[in-house]
C-alpha cells in the first residue's frame, strides 16, 4: 500500500506554456461529512486525452462529475473551490448549467441511450436548443455519427430503436449524441467498461480522432486503455491527485511509489 506521506503531494499542475480551457483549483467535494475530494488542482490541455486512474472510491467519478455540475443532482453533495471554464467559474451560482452543459458534454459508464429512434437519439437536444431545421438537424446526425465511427453501420437504419443497437454502438450513439451538441470538451466516465474488446477498441479510436477537436477527460480502469490513448494521466488516490504527469512518464518513470504499485498492478 502506498505511503501516506507521499499524500501531501496534492496539488499537481502543468506548469509550462499548454493550451487550457479547463482546470480546477483547490477543489473539495462532500458528501454530507465524507469528503471524496481533498482539494484537486489540475489542468487539462486542449486537444489532448486525460485519464483519471486509480482504486475504487477515490475519488475519480465524483471528480468527473463535478467538472460539468453533475453533482448539483446529488442532493448531498457540496462543492468548493474553482472550476474554471474559458475563464467562467463553473461552480458559480449565476451560471446557466445546461448552456454550460452544451460545452462540457458527458458520457457515462453504461449505455444510456433514449428508448427512442437513433436519429431522435441524436436530435432530441439539439431541438430542446431551438434547432429545428430540418437540414440542419440531418446534417448534425450525419457529421456526429461518421465522428462517433458509427455512421457506416447505422445510415440505412436512423428510424431504428437505439435499443436494438447492440451495447458497443449505443456507447457510440451516446457519444455521438453529445458531441452533436458540439461541445468543447468531453467527460466520459469509464465508457469502454461494459464492452467486449472489439466494442472497446472502436470506442478508443473514436476518442483518438475525435481529440482533434474535443480535449476529453476520460476515468478507466483499465491501464492498457490508459496508455494507450491518453496524453496525460493524473492518479488519484483517497481524494487527492498524488501524480499528474504525461502517460508515458506515469506508466513508466512514475515519481511517486504509489503510483508504481498501482501501475504495476500491486493493488487496487
Ligand atoms: N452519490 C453519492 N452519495 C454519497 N457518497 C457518494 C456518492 N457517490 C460517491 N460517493 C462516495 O464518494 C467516494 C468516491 O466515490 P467515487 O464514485 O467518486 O469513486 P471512484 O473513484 O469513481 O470509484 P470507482 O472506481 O469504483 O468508480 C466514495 O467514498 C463513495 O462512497
Ligand atoms: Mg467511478
Amino acid at each position: 500500500m502506498p505511503n501516506q506521506a507521499n499524500l501531501e503531494t496534492n496539488i499537481i499542475k502543468m506548469n509550462d506554456n499548454k493550451s487550457v480551457d479547463l482546470s480546477t483549483e483547490d477543489l473539495h467535494v462532500w458528501y454530507g461529512e465524507n469528503e471524496a475530494i481533498k482539494g484537486v488542482s489540475l489542468e487539462f490541455e486542449e486537444n489532448k486525452i486525460t485519464s483519471l486512474i486509480g482504486p475504487s472510491g477515490c475519488g475519480k467519478s465524483t471528480y468527473l462529475r463535478s467538472l460539468n455540475r453533475m453533482n448539483d443532482e446529488i442532493e448531498s453533495a457540496k462543492v468548493t473551490g474553482k472550476i474554471m471554464y474559458k475563464g467562467i467559474d463553473v461552480n458559480a451560482s449565476n451560471v446557466d448549467v445546461y448552456e454550460m452543459r452544451k460545452n462540457i458534454g458527458m458520457v457515462f459508464q453504461r449505455p444510456n441511450p433514449f428508448s427512442k429512434s437513433i436519429y431522435d437519439n441524436i436530435t432530441f437536444a439539439l431541438k430542446r436548443h431551438g434547432i429545428k431545421d430540418k437540414n440542419t438537424l440531418d446534417e448534425a446526425v450525419e457529421t456526429s455519427l461518421k465522428q462517433a465511427a458509427l455512421w457506416d453501420q447505422v445510415k440505412d437504419q436512423l428510424n431504428k430503436s437505439a435499443l436494438a443497437l447492440s451495447g458497443g454502438q449505443q456507447q457510440r450513439l451516446c457519444i455521438a449524441r453529445a458531441i452533436a451538441l458540439k461541445p468543447d470538451i468531453l467527460l466520459l466516465d469509464e465508457p469502454a467498461s461494459a464492452l467486449d474488446p472489439i466494442s472497446t477498441s472502436q470506442v478508443e479510436e473514436t476518442l483518438l480522432q475525435l481529440k482533434e477537436e474535443y480535449s476529453i477527460v476520460i476515468v478507466t480502469h483499465n491501464m492498457q486503455q490508459a496508455s494507450r490513448i491518453s496524453d496525460y494521466t493524473a492518479f488519484f488516490y483517497v481524494g487527492n491527485v498524488i501524480e499528474y504527469d504525461e502517460t508515458r512518464k506515469v506508466f513508466t518513470r512514475p515519481k511517486i511509489q504509489a503510483t508504481e504499485d498501482y501501475v504495476s498492478g500491486h493493488f487496487g
